[in-house]
């Protein structure tokens, strides 16, 4: 049993493979935190892990007359509020009806379940039998507002995984306004590491920032309605000397769509509090008598092995434990996407002869994005409007799909569901649908409004519109896009108490509109999209087991963003297309087998007109495909390993291992030719030290142990800028990318 109770001192330890979390209930009835970190033995006591300062605390305050010790400002807590003796950042403050913010939620009870019970509204991992993981739910209660929070406490012993969220149910008669109600608050004894996240902005989506810890307050946080490309929903406390192999580190994973807040407050005892959870700011909830409000799930891996293998521990769970349906664990189809060949331009005969192309080429899936529904031939109409335009498919969206089929090609679609252009027929109808506060400006972005999910209403329109044509026509795929952040965050459909709840509202909204749409349509792959990476957060993906990781398809830029974005999601989860040279984004023009070998660590896929390759260039990229076939499993599904860091040197590597350590495919990049370059070795992590494995296409055997030690060491006829007559031509010169397959001899 990976919890264990001491009844008597009331401390609970969750115990996983790799990690302990201990805490307790403290003499004034709150929850102190005892320790969490790296896996201990559980024993009789451990009361003196709640340490207090020394020294007496000059103007502290103190709860208990006659003790000048217990302050819960020194105190490391678990569910922290405002008010009575701690000021740090709190867990929750809640505004009363008396005017009070104070509470005082005090231990309950505790309940042990096997398994996991799901969240009411919100994504969530889960399990599949009820013995993978195991769930203690503490109660705290405040008699004055005759109300409880329940924590939640799931403990996945084998994946090494701890999550943790909190639900607070109003049994009151009076109304509590929530200002804040956090997933999770989590205090660590010392400040002594380097806060990590996942920054960026469109085009540029979570490059690794790090900051050493600092006292005061440091956060990151989305106040754009969106998780938001700018920050995503994670954060990790590192270890000074931490590397991808070795090292302490904690991470910390929101399950949520919408405007997040994560940091962390180093105080005046050099104590570090994680916090996390939706943003307080421009949020007050009106908690009703006998109203539950649920706060999304934290996901907390612990790992003493460095960045790798937290990041492994997050791949695992959310490609198998978070993402759910049919798609889940099937290997995702090749696809080919028109919207960098064509634009909004594009008929019938156009999408037909990128699809035989492809289909030459080996492809799976024509994708239709952007452009195919009535009026839209820029991105200033029609958004809401979803019937087909006839005038580029006059045999409509049916039979396009079926020319595909008959070609051997499944069928996608692109939608932006929840998008309204003023300039269309359903804004005309129902310009009220839109979210924004009346009497106030209306902002566009990309010329358009959002649609008001918080309705039913509208929420039923969408899902009408979407479900017609899913039903009428052969669609095995959906690109579901989000094109701009939310501004004038209002709705006139609820009155003026519930304003502060819009924007949360919206991301629920949204989750149940897409657990309809997508267990309605098991059998369809959904891809989420936001202008690239505006959303890619675990609770998207819970819904959708790929989104789209960038609009930026350069292969170098997306070295960094594929990097990043592999912190924390799995490669079955990172959509990654070839595209054309010179690159739409950035106007660069990398070497088309260095797009390949960018490309496949992640769903893979082209986005580009197939109907323009050479004849030299097919041949290429039939080999590529096939390739990618052949070991689509293992580059879905395989443990990653990053080895090289584009933001630390000019050479990227990275591979990605079988679970029987059977097969290997080792990815090594150079951004800029270096001239007569010293001879370069990578080492490989995660082979068997008991097997040989065969270099394909280089006549070479090595013992795993030498892989791992001496490393691999690069051809020479690689690395160089200059051609000789053992040269390769192709990869000489700048954004050089190469790729090698092992296997094990049996
Ligand atoms: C933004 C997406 O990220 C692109 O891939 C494309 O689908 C466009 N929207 C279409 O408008």
């Amino acid at each position: 049993m990976p919890i264990h109770l001491n009844e008597e001192l009331k401390q609970f330890h969750l115990q996983s493979k790799d990690s302990s979390y201990i805490f307790t209930v403290l003499r004034n009835g709150q929850l102190g935190q005892l320790y969490y970190g790296k896996r201990i033995e559980q024993a009789e006591s451990f009361s003196h892990l709640l340490v207090i300062p020394n020294e007496p605390i000059g103007n502290a305050t103190f709860p208990f007359e006659g003790d000048d010790t217990f302050s819960l400002e020194a105190i490391k807590q678990e569910f922290p509020s405002y008010g009575t003796t701690d000021f740090r950042e709190p867990a929750l403050h809640l505004w009363q009806e008396d005017g009070s913010r104070i509470t005082n939620f005090v231990y309950e009870s505790y309940k042990l379940m096997k398994g996991k019970p799901g969240l009411t509204g919100l994504p969530a991992t889960y399990v599949e039998h009820e013995d993978e993981a195991h769930t203690l739910c503490i109660t705290l209660k405040d008699e004055k507002l005759a109300s409880e929070i329940d924590l939640l406490y799931t403990v996945y012993e084998q994946e090494n995984v701890i999550t943790r969220s909190a639900q607070i149910r109003n049994n009151g008669k009076q109304d509590i306004n929530i200002e804040r109600f956090l997933s999770a608050v989590i205090d660590l004894p010392t400040s002594e590491y380097e806060m990590c996240h996942l920054d960026g902005a469109w085009i540029r989506e979570r490059h690794v920032t790090n900051r050493l810890l600092a006292r005061g307050v440091q956060y990151i946080d989305s106040k754009r309605g969106t998780s938001s490309s700018q920050h995503n929903p994670f954060l990790v406390l590192k270890a000074p000397h931490t590397t991808e192999h070795s090292g302490e580190v904690y991470g910390f994973s929101l399950i949520y769509s919408g405007n997040f807040l994560a940091g962390v407050e180093v105080d005046h005892y050099d104590t570090a509090r994680v916090f996390m959870g939706i943003n307080p700011f421009d949020f007050r909830w009106n908690l009703r008598q006998g109203q539950t409000f649920q706060a999304p799930e934290v996901v907390m891996v612990y790992s003493d092995e460095g960045l790798n293998k937290m990041s492994q521990t997050y791949h695992r769970l959310y490609r198998t434990r978070l993402a759910r349906g049919e798609w889940r664990d099937k290997e995702r189809p090749v696809l080919i996407n028109n919207w960098e060949a064509t634009y909004f331009q594009f008929n019938e005969e156009k999408l037909l002869a990128i699809g035989d192309a492809g289909k030459e080429l080996g492809i799976d899936l024509f994708v239709l994005d952007d452009g195919w529904f009535e009026g839209r031939n820029n991105d200033r109409t029609s958004l809401g409007d979803w019937f087909v335009d006839l005038s580029k498919l006059p045999n409509g969206l049916e039979k396009l799909a079926s020319e595909f089929n008959k070609r051997g090609l499944s069928f996608g679609l692109w939608f932006e569901p929840e998008m309204i252009s003023e300039k269309s027929k359903l804004y005309e109808m129902h310009p009220d649908w839109v979210l924004n506060m009346p009497g106030r400006l209306r902002s566009h972005g990309r010329h358009q409004f959002i649609l008001d999910l918080t309705r039913k209403e509208v929420r039923d329109y969408i899902y009408e519109r979407v479900a017609a044509i899913l039903s009428s026509t052969n669609i095995t795929y959906v690109k579901w896009d989000m094109n701009r952040n939310m501004t004038e965050i209002g709705s006139v459909a609820w009155g003026s108490k519930h304003q502060g709840e819009i924007a949360h509202r919206y991301i629920l909204g949204l989750y149940e509109l897409l657990d309809r749409i997508t267990t309605g349509f098991p059998h369809v792959l959904f891809e989420s999209c936001a202008s690239g990476g505006n959303r890619f957060d675990p609770g998207m993906l819970y819904y959708m087991p790929q989104a789209w990781a960038s609009d930026n398809t350069d292969a170098i830029e997306r070295l960094k963003i594929q990097y990043g974005t592999s912190y924390v999601y799995p490669l079955s989860s990172i959509g990654a297309h070839v595209s054309a040279i010179p690159n739409h984004q950035v106007g660069r023009t990398v070497p088309l087998h260095t797009r390949f070998a960018v490309a496949m660590f992640g769903v893979f896929g082209y986005e580009l007109d197939a109907t323009k390759f050479t004849e030299e260039e097919k041949e290429i990229i039939k080999c590529d495909i096939a390739f990618y076939k052949e070991n689509r499993k293992l580059l879905q599904q395989g443990t990653f390993y990053r080895l090289k860091s584009p933001f630390e040197q000019n050479d990227v590597a990275w591979m990605v291992i079988s679970e029987d350590q059977n097969e290997v495919i080792l990815g090594y990049y150079r951004i800029l030719a270096k001239p007569n370059p010293g001879f370069e070795r990578v080492r490989l992590k995660g082979l068997s030290t008991d097997k040989k494995y065969e270099i394909k296409g280089m006549n070479l055997t090595l013992g795993g142990d030498e892989l791992m030690n001496a490393g691999f060491i690069l051809p020479p006829f690689y690395t160089g800028t200059v051609q000789t007559a053992k040269t390769n031509k192709e990869a000489v010169g700048d954004f050089q990318g190469m790729y090698w397959k092992l296997e094990a001899l049996n």
